[in-house]
């Protein structure tokens, strides 16, 4: 018998805006990240150089951010797929991860109409490493180059005394108290060290993920790519999460 298709309504606008937002500005920050880091092999030496690929990195990091934020608003007040319950596993959970995975050694998987359990652990995972890159990035960009939201802030405790904290450059002494400069230096290390870490952490989880989806559109037929432009996915069963 042939199988019979259904349509049904997948990814909210809101969600499928969010996704390929993200793509974009996550592809160009790993680029631009990568070339701050590997800057002496690539030939760029010159300190005007140095700070520009900074502001340009967190310049397209501010497009990050703010759609992130808006994402985890949409989480809290949007449509039922763009929620945390869509995503973060509850109640039952490892419950469905196993049968979801017995169904797939049987050859013949489960469909639903969210994401599998599997994808719920990955989107986990992967909106935990955008809030810390977003956060730690955020900081960076305040104790680098004292862009906001907290440059003011570090270039009013690093000035010395009866220096104007706007007049401040980066990486430039004048102005700065070196005590002070030291401090900073200790707190903003670490951070630039979790800064790199999840990113090289998130690279990594960006190749499982496209993975995973390559396998589930070819193995699983319920186009899973298509469906995060379209918002539909067309299922041959009837769907777990219905
Ligand atoms: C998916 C998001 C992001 C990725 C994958 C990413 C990746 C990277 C990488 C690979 C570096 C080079 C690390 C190094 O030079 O030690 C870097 C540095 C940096 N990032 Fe990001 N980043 C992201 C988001 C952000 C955001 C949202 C901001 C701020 C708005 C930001 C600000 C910075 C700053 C200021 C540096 C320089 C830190 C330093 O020189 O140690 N990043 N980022």
């Amino acid at each position: 018998m042939s199988p019979s298709y259904k349509n049904y309504s997948t990814w909210s606008a809101s969600v499928r805006w969010f996704h390929w937002i993200n793509v974009l500005s996550v592809m160009a920050l790993i680029f631009v990240g990568l070339v701050m880091l590997y800057k002496k092999e690539l030939g760029i030496s010159s300190l005007e150089a140095k700070i520009g690929l900074k502001e340009l990195h967190v310049i397209i990091g501010y497009i990050f951010a703010t759609n992130l934020v808006i994402r985890l608003l949409f989480a809290f007040i949007g449509p039922a797929s763009a929620r945390f319950r869509a995503f973060i596993p509850g109640k039952g959970f490892m419950q469905s991860l196993q049968s979801y995975r017995a169904s797939l050694k049987a050859g013949n998987p489960q469909q639903f109409i969210g994401h599998n359990p599997l994808g719920k652990l990955a989107v986990t995972a992967l909106f935990t490493l955008l809030i810390v890159l977003a956060m730690s990035g955020l900081i960076r960009a305040g104790t680098d180059i004292y862009f906001p939201p907290f440059g003011s802030i570090v270039a009013s405790y690093i000035a010395e005394e009866g220096a104007d904290p706007d007049s401040l450059m980066p990486y430039q002494k004048a102005g700065v108290n070196p005590e002070k400069m030291a401090s900073l230096k200790a707190f903003k290390s670490p951070i630039g060290k979790i800064h790199l870490y999840t990113a090289y952490l998130l690279m990594l989880l960006i190749i499982v993920h496209i993975t995973a989806v390559v396998r589930a559109e070819v193995k699983e037929g319920d186009r899973l790519i298509s469906s995060m432009f379209s918002g539909k996915k067309i299922l041959t069963e009837k769907p777990q999460d219905e």
